[in-house]
């Protein structure tokens, strides 16, 4: 069963953070990627089992951990990936880093299509390499596209990696087989490693299908670099642990020379356990999460369709991305129309890259009762403002 959790009173990141960053702690936070709903049991289970062992000590990652996962994204994903391809990390973003310190030299560049996930920016910047921007555009019904032509004109010869979102944060994209097949293929033909973020590979929505980079051939497999983890499906991020996926033992001993420089090491012992039991007996609470989060899901199609606000159908995750242009505000605005006339605090879309001017993201990763008291303060703040 998955269950609803008041999170005020914990140290939940988006609570604890609403002053400083809205000027209002009551705003209801809808902000971090994170759900108001309670890791699996199955979870909680295995860690008070290894609890009752009184040492923790150093200890590997073991096997059964990974093996777990593999099982998963067959299952999952139709991908068959091997243990040695797999190692630990304490956190996507961390790895982002270390991959560009890994494949690239300072004041070389990196592709980042943007919008997306604020980090991606981040970790290139203070890195000391180059943002090459690559504007996706949407298409009639809100989706994001990327453009091989256009990103083409923009490379050079520094131009030594690509990172990717998929399934798509802010715009909750599955990219196609053929997508990747054309962006794998322009990375090859420029010899451009693909950093592949795939947190959000489960949070797939019917009629959509997760495909793994890794998947689409042997030649973009082994110009990969692919993210994986509990953090997002199962709800885990404060247990810091995810996964590296490298296939080309070139680029995985590059990648691991240059973690003997930062040894994060391999882990810790209540990581490695729960995520291996999210992995292995998650899975009923996984179909009731996507069960949820596929009503919350239609009930912002119904509400958002007769707003000025017109949202893209996410294809994948939590997240709701919403247009707000017609609105006619500015960035600054925006955010204090949702704070002080909804009381919602919401990622401003401009963090997300400057194709995000004028849009909002709405975690809808709550109960319903949540939800629809966070939709009735938009259409009371709309009416305020003379929308019916
Ligand atoms: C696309 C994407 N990558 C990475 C992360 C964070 O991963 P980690 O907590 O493992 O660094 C997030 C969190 O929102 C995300 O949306």
């Amino acid at each position: 069963m998955i269950e609803f959790v008041d999170r005020e009173s914990s140290n939940a990141e988006k609570y604890t953070l609403r002053e400083q960053l809205f000027g209002d702690a009551a705003v209801q936070p809808l902000w971090v990627a994170d759900m108001d709903i309670a890791t699996p049991a199955c979870v909680f289970e295995a860690v008070q089992k290894r609890l009752q062992h009184r040492v923790v000590g150093y200890e590997l990652m073991p096997n059964s951990a990974f093996e777990a996962q593999i099982e998963w994204f067959k299952k999952h994903h139709d991908f068959v990936m091997l243990r040695e391809w797999l190692s630990y990390s304490p956190s996507v973003v961390a790895s982002i880093g270390c991959a560009i310190r890994s494949f690239s030299e300072v004041g070389d560049e990196v592709i980042v299509m943007s919008p997306v996930y604020p980090p991606f920016f981040h970790q290139v910047a203070i890195n000391n390499r180059t943002v090459i921007h690559h504007s996706l555009h949407q298409d009639s019904e809100g989706n994001y596209r990327f453009d091989c032509q256009l990103l083409k004109q923009h490379i050079s010869n520094k131009t030594k990696m690509l990172l990717l979102c998929s399934p798509h944060n802010p715009g909750g994209r599955v990219w196609s087989a053929d997508e990747l097949q054309e962006l794998g293929q322009f990375c090859i033909d420029n010899n451009i490693i693909i950093i592949s973020d795939e947190i959000h590979c489960d949070l797939v929505y019917a009629n959509y299908k997760h495909i793994p980079t890794q998947s689409i051939s042997d030649v973009i497999a082994n110009q990969t670099v692919t993210f994986l983890g509990t953090g997002k499906t199962f709800n885990m991020a404060g247990f810091s642990i995810s996964t590296v996926c490298i296939v080309s033992n070139d680029l995985r001993a590059k990648f691991e020379a240059e973690l003997k420089k930062i040894h994060w090491g391999e882990g810790a012992v209540f990581s490695h356990v729960g995520f291996e039991a999210a992995y292995s007996n998650g899975e009923t609470w996984y179909n009731e999460l996507m069960g949820h989060l596929t009503l919350n899901r239609q009930k912002l199609i119904d509400f958002f369709v007769s707003t000025p606000i017109k949202m893209t159908i996410p294809q994948a995750t939590y997240l709701a991305w919403l247009d707000c242009r017609a609105l006619g505000m500015g960035d600054k605005q925006l955010r204090d129309f949702f704070v002080y006339e909804a009381g919602l605090g919401l990622s401003a879309g401009l963090s997300f890259g400057r194709e995000g001017s004028g849009f909002m993201r709405l975690n809808f990763a709550v109960s319903l009762e949540m939800l629809e008291a966070a939709l009735e303060n938009i259409s009371n703040a709309l009416k305020g403002r003379g929308y019916d």
